[in-house]
């Protein structure tokens, strides 16, 4: 940081940024605009405000993100992507800009179940290659689980009774459940916790930068502000 705590200035550079939009709220595409929407494309805009930059979303696979950005195919990702300590060793992650934790969604008629219920032998579902895969193999083991290419078709099968539970991330919890009003809800919340972050090429010069403008934007309220527009608290 430079004196008197401000920070980078990027000179207006644009940024690709390499996004998996099929995860309401955090990233989607907007039906009748077409143009890529949600919390994570907030925080990075509010971000680029601080260090002047702007960015360009582009919607990618999930399955071989990180791969991708490894390649150039995008100067970062935000992607709701929980930081572990197994992605750390291919990429860098900024500051975590929101901690949540996990649960898991069901159809309606099993809002009651618990823990136990699931780990006795319910069928769970998750996106491939996320946190919420690895937590749903821990609670049943793999024999007892289907992987989808989208977070949005795990919960698809689950509607229509291909499975029996969804291991997502509780930012994801919520928008489902009014999207699925009166169908699926979160039985289960506060499993795992994760803090999510941004994510760089290893040694990209950009990690230093957005973490001054996340500083700025956490300092200033407007992440707090972010937070609550989306998340309600
Ligand atoms: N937070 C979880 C993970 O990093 C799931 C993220 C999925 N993001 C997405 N845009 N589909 O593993």
């Amino acid at each position: 940081m430079t004196l008197g705590g401000q920070a980078a200035d990027l000179g207006g550079k644009v940024l690709k940024v390499g996004s998996d939009t099929t995860y309401p709220p955090m990233e989607t595409v907007d039906e009748t605009t077409g143009e890529i929407v949600g919390f994570d494309v907030d925080v990075v805009d509010a971000i680029c405000e601080k260090i002047n930059c702007r960015a360009q979303f582009v919607t990618t696979a999930w399955d071989g993100i990180f791969a991708a950005l490894v390649q150039g195919e995008f100067d970062m990702v935000a992607s709701g992507v929980s930081i572990t300590e197994e992605r750390d060793k291919i990429v860098d992650f900024t500051d975590p800009y929101l901690v949540m934790s996990q649960s898991i969604m069901v159809r309606v008629d099993d809002e009651n179940v618990t823990l136990d219920d699931v780990k006795a032998g319910m069928k769970l579902g998750a996106q491939t290659g996320t946190t919420n895969a690895q937590l749903a193999e821990s609670l049943v083991g793999r024999a007892n689980m289907n992987v989808y290419d989208t977070g949005a078709a795990a919960i698809l099968a689950l509607s229509n009774g291909d499975i029996d539970g969804v291991v997502v991330d509780g930012v994801s919890a919520t928008a489902y459940e009014q999207e699925f009003a009166g169908e699926l809800v979160p039985a289960i919340n506060g499993l795992e916790s994760d803090p999510l972050g941004l994510v760089f090429p290893e040694g990209s010069e950009l990690v230093d930068a957005f973490n001054e403008g996340l500083a700025e934007i956490k300092a200033d309220g407007t992440l707090d502000a972010l937070i609550n527009e989306y998340f309600g608290k």
